[in-house]
């Protein structure tokens, strides 16, 4: 399905990312971008910084983010001589372009996104008038993610669930724009949902999420991970007790990491009753860090010699930019007449 398509994945610079988002999101978007230029096609990826100000209001802190989230890329296995891999800020084509995107986004449709009903929502509950500490850029926030995604004439956005609203915006807005000069002149992006990736609990159960403050951290010591993996909730029940492996949270976390004839193992050993708690929590830590030993001494390397993603960074916003200089003219020359 890839077949010279255009795929672009863009990210926020949200912090350190946990063992959920790293086997449930960041390793399947580098693959999915291995398969698209393995099949002729084009791959972009870049770091969402211009989203990310509406919420992070410290240069300091998100800085850190912005190399944090840059070096994980990398150490996840992000070839930056293959898929194009730049800053959105690197890009300012991109604000032209969400200019003119403007004229043609209703404002209903932005009043309809996820992300800002969300935080009405939140204010209501909270007691407070609907758009207490929204600003325009959270409330525009998905023409300017249109603009990303039609700038580079991209066919396909993998995404989350979460994320799948924001790709239909675009499609509408670039919809609305080619039917008013009648003439294809913005791709129509399509979103792509993967299915079955890992979605993978945290430690006290719920979804893993920093929120909830229940995380596997990757990219830490073995010891952080090590005190993380054995804080996974068991119950007190002997190991000679014959269990369902489904309803054992280690062996729900171990899944997402093991190989699958690993994985079996240890439903095996437990429904036998020959594996106990502290077992199978060790497993679970070998595994993990198994997984991730090369991506964590790369992530270390990147981020002590972080001049070298710089230059990376610079050398795909060179490359991406006659693109967007391309389309920026092509919008530019229809809604001016030249
Ligand atoms: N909104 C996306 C997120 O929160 C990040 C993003 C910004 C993006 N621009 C994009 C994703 C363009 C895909 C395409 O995760």
């Amino acid at each position: 399905m890839f077949e010279n398509k255009t795929i672009l994945t863009g990210v926020k610079p949200t912090g350190t990312p946990h063992l959920g988002n790293y086997v449930g999101a960041i390793r399947p978007a580098i693959r999915l971008g291995h398969e698209a230029l393995a099949h002729g096609g084009r791959h972009y990826m870049f770091i969402a910084d211009y989203h990310a100000i509406n919420a992070e209001k410290d240069p300091e802190v998100l800085n850190q983010k912005i190399k944090e989230i840059a070096c994980i890329y990398l150490a996840g296995g992000l070839d930056p001589s293959k898929s194009v891999f730049y800053r959105q800020s690197d890009i300012p084509e991109i604000h032209e372009i969400t200019t003119i995107l403007y004229a043609y986004t209703p404002k209903g449709l932005m009043n309809k996104s996820h992300a800002y009903k969300a935080s009405v929502d939140k204010n209501r509950e909270a007691g407070k008038p609907d758009d207490d500490g929204i600003n325009m850029g959270l409330y525009t926030y998905p023409t300017l993610m249109a603009a990303d995604i039609l700038t580079f004439n991209t066919d396909i956005v993998p995404v989350g669930r979460d994320q799948v609203q924001h790709v239909e915006i675009a499609r509408d807005i670039a919809g609305a724009f080619n039917a008013h000069y009648q003439k294809e002149l913005l791709k129509l992006p399509t979103y792509y949902l993967e299915e079955n990736v890992a979605v993978v609990p945290g430690i006290d159960g719920r979804k893993m999420s920093k929120s909830y403050g229940n995380v596997i951290p990757v990219f830490a010591d073995d010891s952080v991970i090590k005190k993380a993996v054995f804080s996974v909730k068991t119950d007190s029940r002997p190991m000679e007790e014959p269990k369902n492996p489904d309803e054992i949270l280690v062996y729900e976390i171990y899944k997402s990491v093991a190989a699958p004839e690993k994985a079996k193992e240890m439903a095996d050993g437990l429904s036998q009753g020959k594996l106990g708690y502290g077992h199978i929590k060790n497993m679970l830590l070998d595994a993990i860090l198994s997984e991730i030993k090369d991506a964590r001494e790369k992530y270390n390397y990147y981020m002590a010699h972080y001049n070298e993603v710089e230059e990376m960074l610079a050398a795909g916003a060179a490359k991406a930019r006659p693109t967007a200089q391309e389309t920026l003219k092509r919008l530019k020359d229809t809604v001016f007449g030249r």
